[in-house]
């Protein structure tokens, strides 16, 4: 009997994990840019690590990764790398410190475009945003996959190249790419100003508001997060998908699309039950930016 109760519950929780392993996501990173793009992922303090911390993608090339389940964290792309004679990686834009091409820990200096993502959070569902709040680099799409069914399940992300229109106090150029912009910070980086970091007396969602400055990203990406409480028209849910995040998804066709998805949802109509999910999302994408701040 003990022996058959042993093999019973040896059986049962070799369910459960294969159960729970198939749990987990699969994330696959493309870069269609005309340039390489060397991949930094960044893992939230107490969720699972990623088998990777970061890698190089050539023009075209995709590489999928197995993402634990509940993972946290963030995506982004580092573009100008090289390695100099003493053997050192770094980056121009989105460099991670680490001084190799695994980050290790090691977040992005901005500016850099993010991917933020919390698996299986809040009621099980996944959170997921891209965040210009510490500036941009290069155009990032994040295209759920499998059952879009659940929550507010959207395509997001900055299409456009903020680049070349960047205002010039908050470009970042480059002599080795012929002086040109290369990536456009945030106005808080830029200026230090409480009013544009959303810090001091500006740290609230009612005292912190939009500028010129976060405007100019919320109008070229209006699903992006342009500046810390810009929560609303930011945050999207599904429940566990799997997700591709290209750099820079073909302007043509994902222009169009989701800039025709994009001006309907703000222009939509005002009823309660849309207030009150939108609401929702907002009260869930504050735990979610306050969380990422411990
Ligand atoms: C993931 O989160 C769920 C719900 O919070 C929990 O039940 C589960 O044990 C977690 N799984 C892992 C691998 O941490
Ligand atoms: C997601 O897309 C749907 C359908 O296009 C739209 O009604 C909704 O407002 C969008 N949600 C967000 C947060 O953009």
């Amino acid at each position: 009997m003990g022996k058959l109760q042993f093999y019973v519950t040896l059986l049962t929780l070799s369910l459960l994990s294969s159960i729970n392993s198939t749990r987990s996501a699969t994330f696959t990173l493309t870069n269609q840019c005309n340039y390489p793009v060397w991949a930094g992922l960044l893992s939230g303090a107490g969720t699972p690590p990623l088998p990777t911390t970061g890698f190089p993608l050539q023009p075209t090339q995709s590489n999928p990764i197995t993402i634990p389940q509940n993972w946290s964290g963030r995506i982004w792309g580092r573009t100008l790398c090289s390695t100099d004679f003493t053997g050192r990686f770094t980056c121009v834009t989105g460099d991670c410190g680490s001084g190799t091409v695994e980050c290790n820990g090691a977040g992005a200096t901005p500016p850099a475009t993010l991917a933020e993502f919390t698996l299986n959070g809040a009621n099980g569902m996944d959170f997921y945003d891209v965040s210009l709040v510490d500036g941009y680099n290069l155009p990032i799409m994040v295209v759920p996959e499998g059952d879009r069914s659940g929550g507010n399940c959207n395509v997001t992300g900055c299409l456009v190249d903020l680049n070349q229109n960047c205002p010039s106090e908050l470009r970042l150029t480059d002599v080795g790419a012929g002086d040109e912009s290369v990536a456009c910070r945030s106005a808080c980086e830029a200026f230090g100003d409480p009013m544009y970091c959303c810090s001091g007396t500006y740290s609230t969602p009612q005292t912190c508001n939009p500028t010129s400055y976060s405007e100019y990203f919320k109008t070229a990406c209006p699903t992006a997060y342009s500046y810390a409480y810009d929560d609303g028209t930011s945050t999207f849910t599904c429940f566990a998908g799997n997700y591709v995040i290209t750099f820079c998804p073909t302007p043509a066709n994902s222009r169009k699309t989701t800039g025709a998805g994009q001006s309907a949802e703000s222009s939509g109509s005002g009823s309660l039950a849309k207030t009150f999910r939108v609401s929702t999302v907002i009260v869930i994408g504050f735990i979610f930016k306050w969380a990422w701040r411990l």
